[in-house]
């Protein structure tokens, strides 16, 4: 059975194309597959709490110590296990001041752990998660980011693929509803909803 994670960052709970993007591309999925497993986090509505400094000795492939530490460590694992168990990896990414939502850097934060999804060696970092696994990323901007002089300013999708590719995430599609704030926006979000239902196919 396929799992799929689905991680939900736009503050717009009705209007947001990142979450119309996704619920077209789910809806398209479950008709093809009925049983398949999804896991969906509204962080933007119920976010993580930033790293607490109880974290770092896990962050490091230390032993933590029962207490805070453990509880801390627990809540990362279980997040990491949610990543190991899905064979997708489905990121709304609406962009905010030219980047990813905190939200969205929160719950990285909580996954990327070295000795645990990540570990240095002589060539240099590698990633850890079982390979074969899918991100789909569906973002949304005012702007236009893809070309043009809006290009050297996306800290989004260059971001998403180095953090991702740390720790072993590599096959990452991106679809952009971008322009949502100019005149043709109605027109862009609709295409661009088209072209995440398509990726199910
Ligand atoms: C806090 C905030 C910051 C934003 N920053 C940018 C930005 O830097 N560049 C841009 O083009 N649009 C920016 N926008 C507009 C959003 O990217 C745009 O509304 C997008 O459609 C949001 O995604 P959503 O529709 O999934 O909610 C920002 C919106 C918010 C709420």
């Amino acid at each position: 059975m396929t799992q799929i994670l689905v991680l939900h960052n736009s503050l717009n709970p009705s209007a947001s194309a990142s979450r119309a993007m996704t619920e077209a591309y789910l809806q398209r999925v479950r008709a093809s597959e009925p049983d398949v497993r999804i896991i969906e986090h509204d962080l933007a509505a119920r976010p993580l709490p930033h790293l607490p400094p109880e974290i770092l000795p896990s962050l490091f492939g230390q032993v933590p110590q029962p207490g805070p530490e453990a509880e801390v460590a627990a809540r990362s694992d279980a997040l990491i296990g949610e990543l190991e168990q899905s064979d997708v990896i489905v990121i709304g990414a609406p962009l905010y001041n030219f980047t990813i939502p905190s939200t969205l850097k929160a719950w990285l934060d909580h996954v990327i752990r070295g000795g645990r999804t990540f570990s240095y060696t002589e060539a240099g970092p590698q990633g850890l998660l079982p390979p074969g696994k899918r991100v789909l990323v569906f973002t949304a901007s005012g702007g236009v980011y893809s070309e043009g002089p809006g290009a050297a300013l996306d800290h989004l999708v260059p971001y998403l693929k180095s953090v991702l590719g740390l720790i072993g995430l590599s096959d990452i599609q991106v679809v952009r509803a971008e322009g949502m704030k100019l005149p043709d926006g109605p027109a862009r979000r609709e295409a661009a909803i088209a072209d995440a239902a398509a990726l199910a196919d």
